[in-house]
């Protein structure tokens, strides 16, 4: 008999865990901490309820938006998560491959296992951000902004949230560092603990120059203050990336639900806006939109397919919360995303 086809983000999860190194998948799967702020952003989403509109002709759902002026189908991003050489053989490739099929703007960590100019061909038409630590030397910070609007990636994603790496204590006990990838200098500065990147002296006049050096919009991912959504417009910022970095950084951070309508109103349209953080279902990603989010990432779940399918199974993660969305939107009587509107949650 052949074994039941996922029908959830959840039912892949066991899949890839079976699919994959232990060690790895902690590194995937943990957070820092107890990991309070990964059950956070979970339970925050559950606690917001919907009040949906009825009688609307939802005949047709169209979920189409844009982004910097590309168009994308829906609103759903594939946010940057590190190394997926651990997941799957092609990597990123598969992940580029797959999230094209299902029509995703893919986000490409700088921690890749493979150069951003392969992923790019990987999947030549479909919309791609490139996520930037940026090395210490500005020089090689500038080269990969320059290489990353040359590939055709649309923005650069900027972490701010990692000074130093937050305490990921299942690595601490696995012994598993990450590696690098293949953006950074040989002589980036790096944890030896973990693995990763440190940017302990990374600032505001450090984004404030990355703007000017980029020919592409810039957005600052990791967000959690309205004050602070604030100040990346001021320095010149496209878009805000409400984010804890999956959980992975301070424990005991706000949810990202939670942070959200603040700096939806501190940003006051002035910039795009996205959320990630435990977006598990569709309706999460309605949720997030009725709070005021532009577009909604989900990094773990792509993960997940990657590893229990390649290609295909980053299509299908992308594919459930797709589907999950537009039944959700037709429930809640939304036929576009005009209509999710700020009372459809409480
Ligand atoms: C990398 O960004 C990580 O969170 O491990």
């Amino acid at each position: 008999m052949t074994p039941p086809k996922p029908i959830t983000l959840a039912d892949l999860e066991p899949l890839a865990r079976a699919a994959m190194e232990p060690a790895a998948w902690d590194y995937y799967a943990g957070g820092a901490g107890d990991e309070l702020t990964i059950a956070g952003n979970r339970a925050a989403w559950d606690r917001l309820r919907l009040r949906p509109r009825v009688l609307v002709d939802v005949s047709s759902v169209d979920m189409a938006t844009s982004a910097f002026g590309v168009a994308l189908p829906h609103p759903l991003v594939v946010a940057p998560t590190a190394s997926h050489d651990l997941a799957h053989p092609d990597g990123e490739l598969a992940t580029a491959r797959g999230s094209a099929a299902a029509g995703a703007l893919m986000t490409l960590s700088t921690i890749s296992s493979r150069p951003m100019e392969e992923v790019a061909a990987a999947a030549p038409g479909s919309p791609r951000w490139f996520q930037l630590y940026p090395p210490s030397e500005r020089d090689a910070a500038a080269d990969l902004v320059r290489r990353a609007a040359d590939a055709g990636y649309g923005a650069i994603a900027v972490t701010v949230d990692l000074p130093l790496p937050g305490n990921r204590e299942r690595d601490l006990r696995s012994g598993f560092a990450v590696r690098m990838g293949v953006h950074l200098p040989a002589d980036q500065a790096v944890d030896p603990r973990t693995g990763l990147v440190v940017l302990p002296t990374m600032t505001w006049d450090d984004l404030a120059w990355l703007r000017s050096v980029s020919p592409i919009p810039v957005v600052a991912k990791g967000i959690l203050r309205a004050d602070d959504a604030q100040r990346a417009i001021e320095t010149g910022c496209d878009g805000i990336w409400v984010s804890n970095h999956g959980g992975r950084q301070l424990d005991g951070s706000i949810a990202t639900a939670d942070a959200l309508p603040e700096i939806v109103e501190a940003v006051d349209g002035r910039a795009l806006i996205l959320v990630d953080g435990g977006v598990r279902r569709g309706i999460d990603a309605l949720r997030a939109l009725s709070l005021g989010a532009n577009l909604v990432a989900v990094g773990r779940p792509v993960l997940w397919g990657l590893a229990s399918g390649g290609a295909d199974g980053v299509e299908r993660a992308l594919g459930v919360l797709r589907s999950e969305l537009e039944l959700a939107m037709a429930l809640a009587g939304c036929p576009t995303l005009t209509e999710v509107t700020r009372d459809l949650v409480v």
